[in-house]
């Protein structure tokens, strides 16, 4: 048995997966962000620990003779957010997350100390990204950072308390900003711009490699085996795209989580830093991949579903599928940079509108808005992406997945058949217990095998040419209306 742990924004998922490839349970716990101040977005480590006993709880309760034969463990997280750890380990402030945008300036005054910062990392220095965020600490809470020992990422932060040992993976470790994600090591160039050095960092593995084993007194609490083997592990995208099977140049996904994602791998590193494409490494060596990332994706559908006073989001999305064609090309046009935006435009100040209302509009039409508004930021963020896509599309998966009717829309906007694996929530930790079963010593052609599609919705050609057409008149749209009222925060 291999167990995958994936620490989510919204909640921690776990997976238990046996060797012929079955699911034999899943359990959630779930986490809130807090959001002390505008664009800032922070969460307690202890909550993560938390959650983590709460499953294994759940899953020692229900599931004992399986947990009894687990041999790899992996993790999978959201990536970038900063936890500092002190001389003895302890916290010393609330994680800050990926989705926080406080560091735009510290943005600026990295790309001036290291002109180069592109070449080495593959990326832009963007607020969600981990080195920002120690820079923005320097500055504001000087004796904290004098204080800080190790930063660690949230999955490592977990596989700490695990094992008793600072490790971080090449997927993670290249959305800190301080790896040099070509040569797959650290970067002594960057993290001295930041104050710091490698003393302060994690040990690197690769995500399929061994890590550490888990400490004997946690295995003998859940009931596992004297020795379970803790893998490398993955960002959570990464941890997604093992899940998949997805290894080979050309292979992708999309997700509609509370972010949103284009991913695809790569056999090279591959920057384009002018379009904000995220250049990282993948999970296995040898292998990097491209990305995409918009910061608001099925969480403005839930952000609207409230707002909007429906249930929940299944009643928005069932009110919007009731607009014609021809009432979809009346309806606003929605732009959902609610958390500022990452790729493409990398703009933090970005804001999220409802333009071009009219007293006829009614609720549904903002409802469609949105979730055309989100395709259309996916559809944005496939086009940075370069090299060609394989045959078979992109995997479809995210929360927003669930919904049939809207998958069919995102194939529609983006020109792309989109398939739908079996375990589409899941698929980070789904891909977290593959890698746990890689560094037990699996063979990466049995553990990574491609998953079949329950479903595959092809791209409907006239409704493409429809979207393509509203999709012009929307890019024009955000770059006019949607920034910050008054001065930058
Ligand atoms: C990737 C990113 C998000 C988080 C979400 O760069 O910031 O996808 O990993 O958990």
């Amino acid at each position: 048995m291999f167990l995958g742990l994936d620490l989510g924004t919204s909640e921690l998922k776990a997976l238990l997966l046996s060797p012929s490839h079955e699911v034999i349970a899943t359990a959630h716990a779930p986490l809130s962000v807090q959001h002390p101040q505008p664009l800032w977005a922070e969460q307690a480590p202890a909550d993560w620990w938390r959650a983590l006993e709460d499953v294994m709880g759940q899953l020692q309760r229900a599931h004992a003779p399986a947990m009894a034969q687990v041999q790899g463990l992996g993790l999978s997280g959201q990536m970038h957010g900063a936890v500092l750890l002190g001389q003895a380990g302890e916290v010393l402030r609330p994680a800050i997350l990926w989705n926080d945008g406080r560091s735009a300036d510290q943005c600026a005054q990295l790309q001036r100390l290291v002109p180069q910062l592109s070449d080495i990392t593959g990326n832009l220095a963007m607020p969600g990204f981990t080195a920002p965020k120690l820079l923005w600490v320097r500055a504001n809470e000087p004796e904290l950072f004098a204080r800080t020992q190790r930063v660690l990422l949230p999955k490592d932060w977990l596989r700490l308390k695990l094992t008793g040992e600072a490790v971080s993976d090449m997927s993670d470790a290249a959305g800190t900003l301080w790896l040099d994600t070509a040569r797959r090591d650290w970067s002594d160039r960057m993290l001295a711009a930041c104050g710091l050095n490698r003393s302060h960092m994690p040990r690197l593995v690769e995500g399929s490699a061994l890590s550490a084993q888990v400490l004997p007194q946690l295995c003998a609490r859940w009931g596992l085996p004297a020795q379970v083997a803790v893998a490398g592990g993955a960002g959570d995208n990464a941890a997604s795209a093992m899940g998949l099977g997805l290894v080979e140049p050309g292979q992708g996904f999309v997700s509609l989580g509370t972010s949103g994602v284009v991913f695809v791998v790569g056999e090279r590193f591959a920057p384009d830093p002018a379009h904000a494409v995220h250049a990282f490494c993948h999970a296995v060596p040898q292998r990097w991949h491209q990305m995409s990332v918009m910061l608001s994706a099925a969480s403005a559908v839930t952000w609207a579903a409230s707002r909007l006073g429906y249930a929940d989001e299944a009643a928005l999305l069932a009110d919007a599928a009731t607009l014609t064609p021809q009432q979809q090309a009346q309806a606003p046009m929605f732009l959902p940079y609610l958390s500022g935006e990452r790729s493409p435009h990398n703009d933090p100040q970005a804001r999220a509108a409802w333009l071009g209302m009219t007293a006829a509009h009614t609720r549904a039409d903002l409802a469609w808005a949105v979730v055309e508004g989100v395709s259309f930021g996916l559809r944005d963020g496939l086009l940075t992406l370069g090299g060609p896509i394989d045959n078979r599309g992109l995997a479809l998966v995210g929360g927003g997945a669930r919904s049939l009717w809207w998958g069919q829309v995102l194939s529609d906007v983006l020109g792309l058949p989109l398939w739908r694996p079996a375990h589409a929530g899941v698929a980070a930790a789904m891909g977290a217990a593959r890698l746990g079963w890689l560094a037990a010593g699996g063979d990466i052609a049995e553990v990574c095998r491609p998953v079949a599609a329950a479903s595959t919705l092809q791209p409907d050609r006239d409704a493409h040419a429809r979207h393509l057409l509203r999709h012009a008149r929307w890019r024009a749209m955000y770059a006019g209306a949607a920034r910050a009222p008054g001065p930058a925060v």
